[in-house]
């Protein structure tokens, strides 16, 4: 699917689009699970995400059609207009999350295709929610910058998809720039562009084509976790918001009143905010082995002490190190999807081949590879 065809589908379906808009899936180079501690992040827009077509109708209901799915539905704008299609929801959250901010808009007509993988780790959903936050704001003329539109794709995660998830996603995908990662503050959302281009290195996903569907919701388990720990670390420490404001050493004091599980989740966050910084410290001097030991020591935390690695996230981590990766991790919320690794040029071609035929023989699944080519965030296309 390419933006021709869309306007082909569009055009079979509802006349002339108004205009086209285009939002990004994300990388992030370190700093898993910190923002819903308040922590940093380091991600960046890539050059795949989700794009739509879009026409007003100035009628009370929402027309939009899934090409990936060859589906459509039909909405209202009211709270009780829900829609039954669970991609559906992501766009209805957007309009219900304008609406409460007092930003409303009226029904449109909307077609769209992503090319970001779904269950990779690339958030597909923050790429769709972002298409449409960016889009309504600018057709509708509202007047939200793009802070909130980031907070509008986030609010809809929180209330009507029922993830507790941080800004990372949501914000990436709206301020994205070329060549540039973002050094993002969650708590503050004061933000650097970090220029990213690794002379010498290649910058490769590699998804497992696993996503493995657990059930009680684990990823808001995570946050409750190091909510819980964080407010038993307050209770001697006030200053202490989220778990960014705290040390190894107020976690020991903790210690005690805290779970095993919520105990290992702290640990691995608190690592977790000071490995970002100090990985945004080695970028500054072009020093990738340093950055690439943070990945590895990351990708440790995220399996072994957040537990939100896999069998077979694991296994490509392991295949990073035998073919002599700078440096790898699972990406994203975790339970499937990719390996972010840092490779050198003259390792890359041996590292795919083997890790390909390595996953392959050990759980019978072609492993998909991508380069992550930084790109630019939300806009309009024509
Ligand atoms: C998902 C969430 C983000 C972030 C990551 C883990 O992508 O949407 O907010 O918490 O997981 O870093």
């Amino acid at each position: 699917m390419d933006i021709q065809q869309l306007k082909k589908i569009f055009g079979e379906r509802y006349g002339e689009p108004q205009a086209t808009y285009s939002s990004p899936g994300r990388i992030n180079l370190i700093g898993e699970h910190t923002d819903y501690n308040g922590g940093f992040v380091l991600p960046g827009a890539i050059d795949k995400g989700m794009t739509l077509a879009l026409r007003v109708t100035g009628s009370d209901k929402i027309r939009l059609f899934s090409a990936d799915y060859d589906e459509l539905s039909e909405f209202g704008l009211n709270e009780s207009d829900k829609p039954s299609q669970g991609w559906a929801k992501y766009v209805f959250g957007v309009v219900r999350e304008m609406s409460k901010r007092g930003k409303q808009v009226s029904g449109f007509d909307a077609a769209f295709y992503g090319d970001v993988p779904l269950g990779a780790g690339l958030s597909s959903s923050a790429a769709l929610e972002s298409a449409f936050a960016f889009a309504l704001n600018d057709v509708f003329e509202l007047g939200i910058d793009k802070f909130e539109l980031a907070l509008i794709g986030q609010a809809t995660e929180h209330n009507y998809v029922g993830v507790k998830c941080g800004i990372m996603d949501q914000f990436a995908s709206l301020f994205g720039k070329q060549g540039h990662l973002i050094r993002l503050d969650c708590r503050s959302l004061e933000y650097q562009y970090v220029p990213f281009d690794p002379k010498g290195y290649k910058l490769v996903l590699i998804d497992s084509r696993v996503k493995h569907e657990l059930v009680n919701n684990p990823y808001n388990r995570r946050r409750e976790s190091c909510e819980t720990a964080a407010a038993a670390i307050r209770l001697r420490h006030p200053e202490v918001e989220f778990l960014r404001d705290a040390t190894p050493d107020m976690l020991e004091e903790a210690r005690a009143e805290i779970n095993a599980e919520d105990y290992m989740r702290a640990q691995f966050a608190i690592g977790e905010v000071r490995r970002l910084l100090d990985a945004c410290d080695a970028l500054v001097k072009d020093d990738y082995a340093t950055v690439g030991a943070k990945m590895y020591e990351t990708h440790d935390g995220l399996s072994k002490l957040y537990e939100v690695s896999c069998e077979e996230l694991d296994f490509l981590n392991d295949c990073a190190k035998k073919y002599e990766v700078t440096g790898s991790r699972i990406m994203g919320g975790g339970f499937g999807g990719c390996t972010i690794n840092l490779v050198r040029d003259e390792k890359h071609d041996a590292f795919i081949a083997g890790t390909l035929a390595d996953y392959k023989a050990k759980f019978n699944i072609d492993a998909s590879v991508y380069d992550a080519v930084i790109s630019d965030g939300a806009r309009r296309i024509d």
